[in-house]
């Protein structure tokens, strides 16, 4: 039993320090923030989340965002504490041992792998509507993933697949090149929303926000297992904040960590945050949520060819591609290095913690795990995997909250760069809110988080136990401890003699 909680005291973790090279600064964080956030959630899940909550869906980003909110400050607090690769995973590590640790860096494969398989999806419906814009059109049963789209035969995400590969090749040959390409991306993105918001706010008709919340809170429509209103909308559109935690995975090639994590990831959830109020209200206001059902895999250029701005549809297309692909180079960024991390402790195979002696990063884990998630992407339906995505994050996020209470009450002096404001509360409230979303997800959902971690286990109890390097120390110790004993009998009983 004391195998499972074996921990790591926060010195030890910091000296663990790798060969990554410290390039990154507070602007790099906030881009790599922003371009981890936002993407397919703004960008696709609006349309599902406006079907949900009609025009309190606004409320419903604002309640993700409060939920966000509260859990950042956690990570940030964590990773001021401990700045070295892993995110969450590390956290609990130190926080509550090595089985939690390895339950939540099974989970955040859910969170990073997974979402950037959704992603993946999300950029091939623009993808095609692009496309479709110059007049060419990709036979539909090779663009989308079996069964996502009613009434057609489809069979496979060719584009998704594509450029999920094309990210990894980016990402296997260094962070340098990677940082430069993000920050042209994010600048890219937030151009095109600002020109968006620009351009079709004139349209917006204040009949179309009444009545405002059309399904309350939280509520089940006849004949439908689906919960609707504002909490069900909040527990999808939370997908749209998944990224800012991915900054806290890049601490061990961040410059004066301390202090540059938290702000990376506190900036870069306000900014989105504003952006996302922001564009509900335009979208709900220009359209009547019902309307949304006519577009809902690529709601915002919906949107805009109801204004009849189809120039703009084109920009808006090319900068939702731009911004979902910033989204998918952060997420499988953030997962190479939560396997790193992993295989360094010897709870994942050790190919997944070599760092590539020319371009000095994770290549095989890189690899390995860009492939994976193409095929993931390829293949399987987008609503399975963002609510996936979803309870797998949710219940990352409680943990680390849960870990910020801990720390503080069992290492009140370690160093902290950045202290959490309002503890209790902040970590309750952000484990309370993380409960609620989840209950909002759908049952379905629940039960193949469930499989998800029970495969988890038994790779834990399979492999990693046995692997664990803390495990091996502590047998190392434990030897050596009987060894000792053992030879200081036979003297005894020598002298005896
Ligand atoms: N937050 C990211 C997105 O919306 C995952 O695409």
């Amino acid at each position: 039993m004391n195998s499972l909680l074996r921990k790591k005291d926060v010195s030890k973790i910091v000296a663990e320090a790798t060969p990554l090279k410290r390039t990154m600064k507070t602007f790099d964080l906030t881009m790599l923030g922003i371009g981890a956030i936002i993407g397919t959630g703004i960008f696709v899940l609006t349309g599902k989340g406006a079907l949900t909550a009609g025009p309190a869906l606004a409320v419903s980003f604002l309640l993700a965002a409060i939920c966000c909110g509260f859990a950042g400050l956690c990570y940030a607090e964590f990773a001021s504490m401990a700045p070295v690769s892993g995110s969450a995973y590390s956290y609990a590590y130190l926080a509550f041992g090595e089985l939690i640790a390895f339950v939540i860096g099974w989970n955040l494969i859910l969170e990073y792998a997974l979402q950037a398989a959704t992603v993946s999806a999300g950029w091939a419906g623009y993808f095609n509507k692009l496309l479709e814009g110059f007049g060419f059109h990709l036979p539909v049963e090779l663009t989308a993933a079996y069964g996502t789209t009613p009434g057609v035969t489809t069979y496979f995400n060719l584009p998704g697949f594509v450029v999920v590969l094309l990210i990894t090749w980016v990402l296997s040959v260094g962070i340098n090149q990677t940082k430069r390409v993000n920050d042209i991306m994010v600048i890219i993105k937030l151009a095109i929303i600002v020109l968006f918001i620009i351009c079709t706010i004139r349209y917006i008709n204040p009949a179309n926000w009444k009545p405002f919340s059309p399904y309350g809170i939280y509520t089940f429509q006849p004949g439908s297992t689906q919960p609707y209103g504002i909490i069900p909308a909040a527990s999808i559109v939370f997908f749209s904040f998944i990224g800012f935690d991915a900054v806290s995975s890049s601490a061990e090639e961040t410059v004066n960590p301390n202090k540059t994590l938290p702000r990376g990831i506190l900036i870069s959830l306000a900014i989105s945050t504003v952006i996302y109020i922001i564009m509900t209200l335009v979208m709900t206001g220009v359209v009547p949520y019902m309307d949304f059902a006519k577009f809902i895999d690529a709601p915002v250029a919906g949107v805009i060819l109801a204004t009849g701005l189809n120039w703009l549809a084109v920009i808006v297309n090319i900068g939702a591609l731009v911004g979902m692909t910033t989204v998918m180079l952060v997420q499988l960024y953030g997962q190479s290095r939560i396997c790193y991390a992993m295989a360094r402790d010897g709870l994942f195979p050790k190919l997944f913690g070599e760092v590539h002696k020319k371009y000095l990063t994770p290549f095989k884990g890189t690899w390995f795990f860009g492939i994976l998630t193409a095929i993931a992407g390829g293949f399987i339906n987008i609503n399975i995997l963002f609510e996936l995505v979803n309870i797998g994050t949710l219940s990352a996020f409680m943990i680390v909250s849960a870990g910020v209470l801990w720390m503080r009450k069992t290492q009140p002096n370690a160093h902290r760069g950045f202290k959490a404001p309002g503890v209790p509360f902040t970590p309750i409230l952000s484990i309370i809110f993380c409960l609620v979303f989840i209950a909002g997800l759908n049952w379905e959902t629940w039960v193949r988080f469930a499989i998800w971690l029970a495969i988890g286990l038994a790779v834990y109890f399979g492999f990693s136990r046995r692997n664990s390097v803390l495990g091996k120390q502590a047998q190392k110790k434990a030897r050596k401890a009987i060894d000792e004993a053992m030879a200081a009998a036979e003297t005894k009983t020598e002298t005896k003699e």
